[in-house]
């Protein structure tokens, strides 16, 4: 089921690229935006980051919406993301949340047992992450026809920083609970799916007129562990946005062996990283679901002929077909020049142009 157009969104957001993109129909040219589009990679953010934690910019609704918008400006991109975090329900739910000085994310109070999981707090996302709904309504505002995409992480990722009490390269914690404790595992998954979902679906009645569903880091799983112990939730997850109107985009890194699955789950559009060919992760998907990506972010530290090469072969593999949205296989790194992601929002803006020309051109003669 393709999203129908939702009546309080301006006809021009409904007939945007991004949003055409994602229900496969045509696009005068093929849209783009990039994961972690907003960050310290921009001296306009570093400049509030001096500031203002990324807790506190999240937590100020104004800032979340300047720092929202900074990519916007600078780039051109076809689409917002909000700012905000994918483990800001850890705060409500209790398990505690804080950004330490290089170390990425430390959630203080990790879940361990059954007990853990029934002491998590009732979350309402609209008065609990009220102020993620109070950026968006201010984004609605000031973004006028470029569409705003919300977004989550999906439970087994949020659940594996929720396990490891922060990042992790193994996962070993959680694969420990999911195969010597399944009942708490699954308890802790139907918990996360239901939190998540609320969240997922406030940010739509708030405005977002796209979400995401960020499974970053599963990956780590093999199919048959992936279709137990995780398929379920995320699915419930993207059905209940999906019955918003809104088209949702799932997203995973190292899913090559997944995607067949994850497909399942069932969303309109499905990130690519950059391990998989597109053309070959698009045929392994089938041409029924979009697909976003999927640019080695890696590549942007590379000189313009290079970039240009690599954003020209992804078009080429996408072939002008309806519902590709241009992306990186994962987020923006930090050092990324920005003079490179600027080049390739034009990159893909001139050479999809041309191939849609030449398509033309072919089918008159
Ligand atoms: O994409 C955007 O521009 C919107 C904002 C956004 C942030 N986090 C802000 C942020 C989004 C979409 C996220 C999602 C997120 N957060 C994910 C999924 C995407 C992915 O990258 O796989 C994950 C796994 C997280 C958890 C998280 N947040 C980690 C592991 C870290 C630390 C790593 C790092 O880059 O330092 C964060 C911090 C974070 N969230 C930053 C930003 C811009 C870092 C910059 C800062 O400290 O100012």
């Amino acid at each position: 089921m393709l999203a129908q157009p939702t009546p309080h969104f301006p006809l021009s957001i409904n007939e945007s690229r991004f949003i055409r993109a994602t229900r496969r129909e045509s696009v005068d040219v093929t849209p783009v935006w990039f994961m972690r589009q907003a960050g310290r990679y921009m001296a306009d953010y570093r400049a509030i980051r001096e500031k203002y934690s990324l807790l506190e910019i999240c937590y100020r609704p104004e800032l979340a919406a300047e720092v929202t918008l900074q990519p916007v400006r600078a780039l051109g991109v076809d689409a917002a993301i909000l700012f905000a975090d994918i483990l800001l329900p850890a705060i409500p739910l209790g398990v505690g949340l804080e950004f330490a000085k290089g170390e990425g994310p430390v959630l203080q109070n990790p879940i361990c047992t059954m007990d853990d999981v029934k002491r998590m707090h009732p979350v309402n996302p609209d008065t609990d992450l009220s102020y993620v709904m109070n950026a968006i309504r201010i984004l609605r505002g000031e973004l006028k026809d470029v569409p705003l995409i919300g977004f989550c992480g999906a439970p087994f990722t949020v659940a594996s920083y929720m396990i490891e009490g922060g990042s992790s390269r193994e996962f070993l914690k959680t694969k420990a609970m999911m195969y010597s404790d399944p009942l708490t595992w699954h308890a802790l998954m139907e918990r996360l799916a239901v939190v998540l979902r609320d969240y997922l679906v406030a940010q739509i009645r708030a405005g977002a007129q796209a979400v995401q569903v960020f499974d970053s880091w599963v990956g780590s799983l093999d199919p048959q562990d992936y279709e137990e112990f995780v398929l379920p939730y995320s699915q419930f997850i993207i059905q209940a946005a999906k019955n918003e109107n809104v088209p949702v985009i799932h997203f995973g890194t190292n899913t090559t062996t997944l995607l067949p699955l994850m497909k399942r789950a069932g969303s309109d559009v499905m990130g690519l990283d950059w391990r998989i060919p597109l053309d070959d992760g698009w045929f392994l998907l089938g041409e029924d679901v979009a697909v976003q990506g999927n640019l080695d972010p890696a590549i942007l530290f590379a000189p313009l002929p290079e970039i240009k090469k690599r954003v020209h072969d992804i078009l080429r593999r996408a072939n002008g077909r309806p519902g590709h949205i241009f992306n990186l296989g994962h987020g923006i790194l930090q050092h990324t020049p920005v003079d490179a992601v600027k080049a390739v929002v034009d990159m893909v803006h001139e050479f999809s142009l041309s191939q849609r020309e030449r398509t033309r051109v072919r089918e008159k003669s």
